[in-house]
């Protein structure tokens, strides 16, 4: 029987246990990046999604540092342009920040203040869900500069740790294409 997009991504994803601490199970998208095929499916599944004129975008958003490898493609396939939402001291403009709470302590991310107009429909990128606090951090910032975050995507979710839920409370339409459990 054929693999599911899904089912064949999550082939490709490598799991490694307790790293960066005891208890945390890792889960690596570099084996999917490294394969093209396996990446070609991929970033084609996020393109015919938004490809859509209903959920085209007018910019895509990538989150520093993983969220850019496949926001920039995905904006490169559809045609638009691509906004990065950096770590806190690597953008020389004028910028926004937002701080959110991780696991030990806070972190903080910043995007220029010219980097979407009001009214933009954004679509907010990243490789995995944990907690949903980095995207969450993102959604506020673009929001704050007159942005219509249309949707999250990621290609990760860890439904377990509660964040996809926390993000669709918060209104987000959000889209994922692997869970992991
Ligand atoms: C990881 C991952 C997500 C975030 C998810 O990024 O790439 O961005 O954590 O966790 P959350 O949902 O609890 O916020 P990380 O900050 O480790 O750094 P990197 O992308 O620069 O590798
Ligand atoms: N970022 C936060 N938690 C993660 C995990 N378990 N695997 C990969 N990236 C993560
Ligand atoms: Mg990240």
């Amino acid at each position: 029987t054929p693999l599911s997009v899904s089912q064949y991504l999550r082939q490709h994803i490598r799991t490694v246990p307790d790293w960066p601490a005891p208890g945390v199970q890792f889960r690596d998208i570099t084996p999917l990046l490294q394969d093209p095929r396996v990446f070609r499916v991929l970033i084609d599944a996020f393109v015919h999604r938004y490809m859509a004129p209903e959920l085209r975008p007018d910019v895509v958003a990538g989150l520093d540092a993983r969220g850019f490898i496949v926001g920039a493609v995905v904006a490169y396939e559809l045609n638009v342009g691509f906004v990065p939402i950096r770590k806190k001291g690597k953008l020389p403009f004028t910028t926004v920040e937002e701080t959110y709470e991780l696991e030990y302590g806070s972190a903080t991310v910043e995007l220029h203040t010219d980097a979407v107009r009001p009214g933009q429909r954004v679509l907010l990128i990243d490789d995995l869900i944990a907690t949903g606090g980095t995207m969450m951090a993102g959604k506020r910032l673009l929001e704050k500069q007159g942005a219509v975050v249309t949707e999250g995507a990621a290609i990760v979710d860890l439904p377990e740790l509660g964040g996809s839920e926390r993000l669709r409370a918060a209104g987000l339409n959000l889209f994922t294409l692997v869970d992991f459990e």
